[in-house]
């Protein structure tokens, strides 16, 4: 059995996985580790950006790591067969719906942001993303002509009580274990997906999670909130393109969108899927300078919660603690290390 299926992708996807293979390898040489072409890189190879073999290797592993998918050489693609179709199909094939995207400033980053230290340091928060539902993939879609000229294009947005009942639960038991608070992100004053949402948050907390602090937030306010004062944040649930956009926003506070990795988890036995949350940044594919570090977090997330490693995760964790308090920077983080010296200076520290 496959312990870590590596899926690199696309762009600096291969780049920031090579690294993963070099930790892993590292830190557990007794991993089973596999590997496929995925998204873009798999559309050239076997005309499909998931296919059906890679999604079985998927089901049956214990983990996987995904570097990252697209890029302008298929933005023509039908949609079906675009490297992100690819990603959204292993999101649900896996039925992986709960996304949780941590944004740590780990202390030595605390002047590397581009908001004001005081703001981000110490800051811990753990972003609850909605991942197979909502406007991703709710039907009716598409673009169509209409008679008089001119097109319409087609989003739904649409989200059930037990969607929304099961990405709360996680969010709520994850406040548990931390600081007690769940802020639930949705735009309830014009959705109606969003009172929904509020509804069954609303009552759920009631029912099993009183001893929780809930609290509503609009999803503009909380975008608003999040650079003002993000250390008032704990855990904040919302929905699956809130949860996309919020966390950008959040990996920004880190830092760089390099730093940010994401588990994303599915019924309890099932394996995860680990995946940084930058994408293929075409603007720096190849030059061998992309930050590693958002995979290897990503790493060490699949160590914590499917690979059963707690103690390696620790391990792995110090040690990037450690290489930046040393002083290890990717140009993202204004330093002049490369890809590969940065992953060095982790693997000096394990
Ligand atoms: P992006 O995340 O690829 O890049 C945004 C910016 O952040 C770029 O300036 C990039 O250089 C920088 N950046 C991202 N990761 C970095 C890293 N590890 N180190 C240093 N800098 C980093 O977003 P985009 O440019 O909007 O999208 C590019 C392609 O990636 C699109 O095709 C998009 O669909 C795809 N995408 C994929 C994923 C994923 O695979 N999970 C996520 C987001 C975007
Ligand atoms: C992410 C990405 C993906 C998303 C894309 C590539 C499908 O932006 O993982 O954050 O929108 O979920
Ligand atoms: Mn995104």
């Amino acid at each position: 059995m496959t312990d870590l299926l590596l899926l690199p992708g696309d762009g600096i996807g291969p780049e920031v996985t090579a690294q993963v293979r070099r930790v892993a390898s590292r830190l557990a040489n007794d991993l089973k580790i596999d590997e496929r072409p995925f998204g873009g890189a798999s559309f050239d190879e076997l005309g499909s950006p998931l296919t059906d073999e890679t999604l079985a290797t998927a089901k049956a592993s214990k983990a996987v790591l995904m570097g990252a998918v697209g890029g302008p050489q298929w933005a023509n693609a039908p949609r079906d067969k675009r490297p992100e179709a690819g990603l959204l199909g292993l999101r649900t094939g896996m039925g992986v719906f709960a996304n949780l995207r941590p944004a740590i400033c780990f202390g030595p980053l605390a002047g590397a942001s581009t908001l004001k230290r005081e703001v981000i340091e110490g800051l811990d928060l753990m972003i609850v993303r909605e991942l197979t539902g909502g406007v991703y993939f709710g039907k009716p879609r598409g673009i169509e002509d209409l008679p008089g000229g001119g097109r319409r294009g087609v989003d739904t947005q649409v989200y059930t009580t037990f969607e929304i009942e099961r990405i709360a639960r996680v969010a709520f038991e994850l406040a548990r274990g931390r600081k007690n608070k769940v802020h639930s992100a949705e735009k309830s004053n014009v959705m109606e997906t969003g009172l929904l949402w509020r509804q069954v948050v609303t009552d759920l907390h009631a029912r099993d999670y009183a001893d929780v602090e809930l609290e509503h937030i609009l999803a503009d306010n909380a975008a608003m909130q999040l650079v003002k004062n993000p250390k008032q944040f704990d855990v904040m649930v919302t929905d699956n393109l809130f949860g996309d956009i919020l966390s950008d926003e959040a990996a920004q506070l880190t830092g760089s969108l390099g730093m940010l990795p994401s588990a994303a988890l599915g019924e309890p036995g099932t394996p995860g899927l680990y995946e940084p949350i930058h994408g293929s940044a075409p603007d720096i594919a190849g030059k061998g300078i992309a930050n590693p570090l958002a995979a290897i977090l990503s790493f060490e997330m699949a160590l914590r919660w499917s690979l059963d490693r707690a103690d390696l995760a620790d391990k792995l964790y110090a040690a990037v603690g450690k290489a930046l308090e040393k002083g290890a920077r990717t140009p993202d983080l204004g330093g002049g290390l490369t890809t590969i010296q940065m992953a060095d200076a982790v693997l000096a520290e394990i």
